[in-house]
């Protein structure tokens, strides 16, 4: 069994993505050939925003975004510490300091009642990460920033598709930032990231900076870097855009799978009532994490572990500062990523879910 079986979801669109690569081929326009115009606008479309910056990774659509926003050395960055590295990477690398706060217990997301306690005079950023598919409360988080005159950036990249009381993620911010690493809801064959924006002038800035601020050729007007998406994946993109939202109802499907045979056993994920998720994880929480992952191993069955420590636990990151997140300690001990994908059939699921069933009996034994 496979964690994620892209080859199924390749098999389905073959024509489709086939002819996508091969009309880039034809066209040998691989750096900013039509096909990266084209997917900006149907995603700045499909989430609703008036600007989509193609990207070369997640990782860069985040670290433009901080860019663009000016966010430099002294500055704080708020944003939760049970991520991905690369959201406090970026921060970091740009000479700014991330400041954490705990994640609320049922959807893993910042806990927007903790932010206001976080903010300094340093503070120019929120930075909420939407974590497994699904984006912490929006709102709440918004309505902070603008009393004290903050940006907000929604680290989108496990998300695309998901949508917060009927609106689509990535469009819910200052800047949205989404990933197209392979394994994404909505991913390419390769690396690639865009950055979502209503704001003009954020939106000029952010094409400058991603391609060594050159505001026409040999002409750089500030720094900046290669951050391009590049035409072969944004034509793959487009390919299998077309399928996005029913890939989205069938990740709900896949779910609902899981939900049924599991939630007996184990604590399935909490999706809010005004949330759909896109199902970029599908994580449950176990007491014996470490014991069930190595006994599912055993039969042959995939599992990950998003994540095993806090961000601020990370050696990187570690600064002698001793704050403690309890929430986020208490869920790297406890959370368990299961295989799912699309088309995953039901009797995977069933097998996945009968194997965690039987070993969870053994283990409360
Ligand atoms: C929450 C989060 N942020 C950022 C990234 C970075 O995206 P990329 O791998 O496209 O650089 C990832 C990728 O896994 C992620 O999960």
């Amino acid at each position: 069994m496979k964690y994620i079986d892209l080859q199924k979801q390749y098999k389905r669109f073959k024509p489709d993505i086939d002819a996508a690569i091969q009309a880039v081929l034809d066209h040998g326009q691989f750096i900013m050939g039509p096909e990266v115009r084209e997917l900006e606008d149907r995603l700045a479309d499909y989430v609703g925003v008036s600007y989509c910056i193609g990207l070369s990774s997640g990782t860069t659509a985040l670290q433009v975004a901080l860019m663009a926003l000016d966010v430099g050395p002294g500055d704080e960055v708020i944003t939760t510490p049970f991520s991905f590295f690369a959201t406090a990477e970026v921060i970091m690398l740009l000479g700014a300091k991330p400041i954490y706060v705990d994640i609320d217990p049922k959807t893993f997301n910042l806990n927007p009642t903790l932010i206001e306690a976080a903010i300094t005079a340093k503070t120019k950023v929120i930075m909420p990460v939407s974590l497994y598919g699904q984006t912490a409360d929006f709102d709440m988080i918004n309505e902070i920033a603008a009393r004290y005159h903050l940006s907000v950036i929604e680290d989108a990249a496990q998300i695309l598709g998901g949508t917060y009381k009927g609106r689509p993620s990535g469009g819910l911010s200052t800047i949205g930032c989404a990933s197209f690493f392979p394994s994404k809801p909505l991913g390419c064959y390769g690396d690639g990231g865009a950055c979502f924006t209503n704001d003009d002038a954020l939106a000029e800035k952010i094409r400058l900076i991603i391609n060594h601020g050159q505001k026409a050729r040999y002409e750089h007007t500030m720094f900046g870097i290669n951050g391009r998406l590049d035409s072969i994946q944004a034509a793959v993109l487009l390919a299998k855009l077309n399928y996005l939202p029913e890939e989205i109802t069938l990740r709900q499907t896949v779910a609902d799978q899981y939900k049924r045979y599991l939630s007996d056993h184990v604590i399935t994920p909490y999706v809010a009532p005004d949330n759909v998720s896109a199902y970029a994880q599908y994580t449950i929480q176990v007491d014996d994490r470490d014991v069930l992952k190595a006994a599912l191993a055993e039969q042959g069955i995939p599992t990950a572990v998003h994540y095993p420590k806090g961000l601020h636990q990370q050696p990187a990151c570690v600064s002698g500062d001793v704050a403690c997140y309890p929430v986020v300690e208490a869920a790297a001990q406890r959370v368990l990523s299961l295989p799912f994908y699309p088309y995953m059939d039901e009797d995977d699921i069933r097998l996945v879910a009968e194997n965690i069933c039987c070993i969870q009996t053994d283990v409360l034994c």
